[in-house]
């Protein structure tokens, strides 16, 4: 973990607090779209994208790359005021507090050899949307952004339109949003990757157009900001090691089910965001719901505390 000093807080607009953290020196590098679990009480962490460092130019300095060797981490989180804690404790943060977190994680990066990318943010997933677009920008590439938000809740709507131009185009108006979306697919280059964060709706409703514009699925990527539940369709997991079949009920997750059965497993956070329960899949296919393992990760491996077995799977654990 590291131990992170509160250097500046802001409110860019209502509802979404601005931290910058800081360390003793130079802070882990990270790609576009990475994010750290902060810790908001003992063993509970949420995942917070980390956004590019402003400058005066805008959030793209033209010296390093945005994530290179940075001097701070800077996140932006929306108040939920019936969420479990996290953001009522980021948004009571100020100057001067100590908090951890996890090193950076990549669970959303540009792909390097896409054509265009085509980048979709809803209400505060512009977050991990806007170091994409600092990414796009400070390299070149070809890029259009889509932001949809609330009128009046448009944190860093102004630094996405410094880096993109008229390439973004925003929608505060729900019923555009399909024809933009179809717009930008169906307009798209060949071999174009579209990545989308945002709520469950505006991630089914990219899907489906990819679907309609004939996109492969690889094409496709998402970070949803909502934490998926653990719980879902009843399965079981076999253990390697030791031979023993372990039943996950409907109502619980697999490392509960594991702790019930009395076997140890490393956890920490329990919302599929340290990564610590990660654990190596022998056989079955898995349903991943974590925001830790990256696209190249996820076959063999899955995160006990959040990721069930396929509907109809059983899995089979190195444990
Ligand atoms: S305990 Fe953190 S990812 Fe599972």
């Amino acid at each position: 973990m590291l131990e992170l000093r509160v250097a500046d807080v802001a409110t860019p607009c209502a509802g979404v607090r601005s931290v910058t953290l800081v360390g003793d020196g130079p802070l882990p590098s990270y790609p576009p779209g990475a994010h750290v679990g902060l810790e908001w009480a003992p063993g509970r962490l949420n995942p917070y994208s980390l956004t590019p460092t402003p400058s005066p130019r805008g959030p793209t300095p033209r010296d390093l790359p945005p994530g290179l060797d940075p001097e701070e981490y800077h996140l932006s989180i929306a108040l939920r005021p019936d969420g479990e804690g996290g953001s009522r404790r980021v948004h009571a943060l100020a100057p001067g507090d100590r908090v951890r977190a996890t090193p950076p994680r990549s669970s959303f990066p540009p792909v390097g050899t896409a054509a265009h990318h085509v980048l979709v943010a809803g209400g505060i997933g512009v977050t991990p949307v806007l170091a994409h677009a600092a990414w796009h920008a400070f390299w070149g590439n070809s890029f259009e952004v889509l932001l949809v938000q609330r009128p009046g809740v448009t944190p860093h709507a102004a630094d996405l339109r410094a880096l993109a131009g008229d390439r973004l185009a925003r929608a505060t108006d729900r019923t555009a949003v399909p024809a933009l979306l179809d717009e930008a697919l169906r307009g798209a280059p060949w071999n174009s990757h579209v990545y989308t964060c945002g709520p469950p709706g505006l991630i089914a409703a990219v899907a489906a157009t990819a679907r309609r514009a004939h996109w492969v699925a690889d094409r496709v990527h998402a970070e949803p900001f909502v934490h998926a539940p653990a719980t879902g369709t009843p399965f079981t997991a076999v253990l390697r090691r030791s031979g023993r079949e372990v039943a996950v009920g409907a109502g619980e997750s697999l490392l509960d089910a594991l702790d019930r059965a009395g076997v140890a497993a490393p956890r920490l956070c329990r919302q599929g965001v340290c990564g610590e329960c990660v654990t190596e899949v022998a056989a079955g296919r898995v349903e991943h719901r974590d925001t830790v393992l990256g696209d190249d990760e996820r076959d063999g491996h899955m995160a006990l505390c959040v990721s069930r077995a396929a509907v109809g799977e059983t899995v089979e654990l190195q444990l």
